[in-house]
């Protein structure tokens, strides 16, 4: 289905740089038939139809933006398990080592059945979509058929996604849900990047990620392979990286030849520019160095961290450093499924960072959103096509509505949402209520690559 040359009218707003938001308080944005940004024309007075007769546009749609709001770039999940969504919630007081055996691989293996894993992906999808998540870095399971399972309703609910197979073949991990040896998980990560590669030849919408879980659930032989495999493919590559202190202590334990935690990734091939590493909260000044060298990225996770008690990771040192951030929900190390509330997270753990180690560790809100869309751009590799409104970019966009829609038989003004009661706020105000005190609500329409993917029901773009 190709969507028709649109023509989106409002506000809108992106980021520019790391610190500094571009508002629009008004303005035109033309996105042609293969969901493109064909133009942008800026000024409160600019109407679809005269920025169609600029550009010579004669069939085009209108979506105008009524009431207070803008449209936003989506959001970028660059850590998530999709497998692990029925849990999101459910985590008690463990932290990392326990959490996997209580309660998430007993989830992710019962994910064999190809039924309940097709309900549990459905919903995920359609949940983050409806949060603004355009794109997402996904874990599934070690089962191909239900990770193959997971890229068709990417495709069909039309959410741009990098899809893991999860490969773990080391005894750390029960009997009952981990690879029987290396050349099983390698052939069973092929087969899923064949399957993969068979729907989306160009990967325009799904593109397979290699994924190593952890180094303690995989052998060295395994990690060995899979670095091959990334080199002869050029597929990108996800993992988790220093998340907890017993962690680091079972990796010193089961790679002893090793420098350090990136040095098992480094000596295999895997710590590249095209890995994402989630966590990295405890990364050595070494380790920080070496996967500044290699390129490497880094999904921040601050929801999971503090619900597993996982540590701060000191972001402004990683930015400091010219490393690529990008935030994460971890579903469910997470709760939430929701960017707009792990980027409030990330200025909040910001914070308890700095009332030890000085106020230069903040981020700011304008900081947060960049790591939620730009930043997020870079750690997934597609820095030039989503994550900001530019000409030749592609429409991965959120409609933003500060007046929230009521529920039936409610009346609008028992439920305004971060609007502008007075109307005396500035755009800045504006952004900041949003992001500390908006929620899904607020998403009133979302787009991947022009397609319409989410709208709530009861408002109409
Ligand atoms: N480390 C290894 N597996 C996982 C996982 O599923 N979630 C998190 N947060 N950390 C991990
Ligand atoms: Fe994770």
């Amino acid at each position: 289905m190709v969507p028709p040359k649109a023509i989106y009218v409002g506000p809108f707003v992106h980021c520019k740089t790391q610190l500094e938001l571009d508002i629009c308080e008004g303005g035109a944005i033309g996105v042609d038939e293969t969901g493109k940004i064909s133009f942008i024309e800026r000024g409160t007075r600019v109407t679809g139809e005269s920025a169609a007769k600029k550009h010579g546009w004669e069939s085009f749609e209108v979506v105008c933006l009524r009431d207070q709001g803008f449209f936003f770039p989506g959001f970028i999940d660059t850590h998530i398990h999709a497998s692990q969504y029925p849990n999101a919630g459910i985590f008690g007081k463990s932290t990392l080592l326990d959490w996997l055996n209580t309660y998430t691989f007993p989830l992710e293996s019962s994910l064999s059945d190809l039924a309940r894993a097709r309900y549990v992906y459905n919903r995920v999808i359609s949940r983050t979509l409806s949060h603004g998540t355009t794109t997402a870095a996904y874990y599934a399971t070690i089962h191909v058929p239900s990770t193959n399972l997971l890229a068709d309703i990417c495709q069909t609910k039309g959410q741009r996604a990098f899809i893991g197979r999860v490969c773990m073949n080391s005894t750390m991990s029960p009997e009952s849900y981990r690879d029987e040896s290396t050349e099983q998980a390698i052939s069973a990560t092929r087969e899923s990047i064949a399957y993969i590669q068979s729907i989306d030849p160009k990967h325009e919408l799904v593109t397979p990620i290699i994924t190593p879980r952890f180094a303690p659930s995989c052998t060295a032989d395994c990690l060995e392979q899979l670095g091959a495999l990334h080199k002869e493919t050029g597929y990108p590559c996800q993992t988790h990286i220093a998340e907890n202190k017993n962690e680091i202590k079972l990796v010193e334990k089961l790679f002893p030849e090793a420098k350090n935690y990136a040095d098992v990734y480094d000596n295999v091939g895997l710590l590249t520019e095209k890995m994402i590493l989630a966590h990295a909260v405890h990364l050595t000044e070494e380790e920080v160095a070496l996967v500044k060298e290699r390129k490497a990225k880094i999904s921040h996770c601050p929801t999971s961290n503090t619900a597993l008690t996982s540590g701060c990771a000191k972001v402004r040192n990683l930015l400091a450093t010219g490393i690529d951030v990008g935030l994460g929900t971890d579903v469910s190390g997470g709760f939430s499924p929701s960017i707009l509330e792990v980027a409030r997270h990330a200025v909040w753990v910001s914070r308890y960072v700095a009332m030890i180690d000085g106020d230069d560790a903040k981020l700011s809100p304008e900081e947060v959103l960049y790591l939620a869309t730009r930043g997020g751009a870079k750690v997934v590799g597609l820095p030039d096509q989503i994550g900001g409104f530019e000409v030749g970019m592609d429409w991965d966009a959120q409609m933003i509505s500060l007046r929230t829609v009521p529920e039936d038989g409610e009346a609008q003004d028992e439920h305004e949402g971060p609007i502008d009661v007075f109307g005396w706020e500035s755009w800045e105000d504006k952004l900041h209520k949003w992001l500390y005190s908006g929620d899904d609500r607020n998403t009133v329409a979302v787009w991947v690559k022009g397609r319409l993917v989410h709208q709530t029901s009861g408002y109409r773009p």
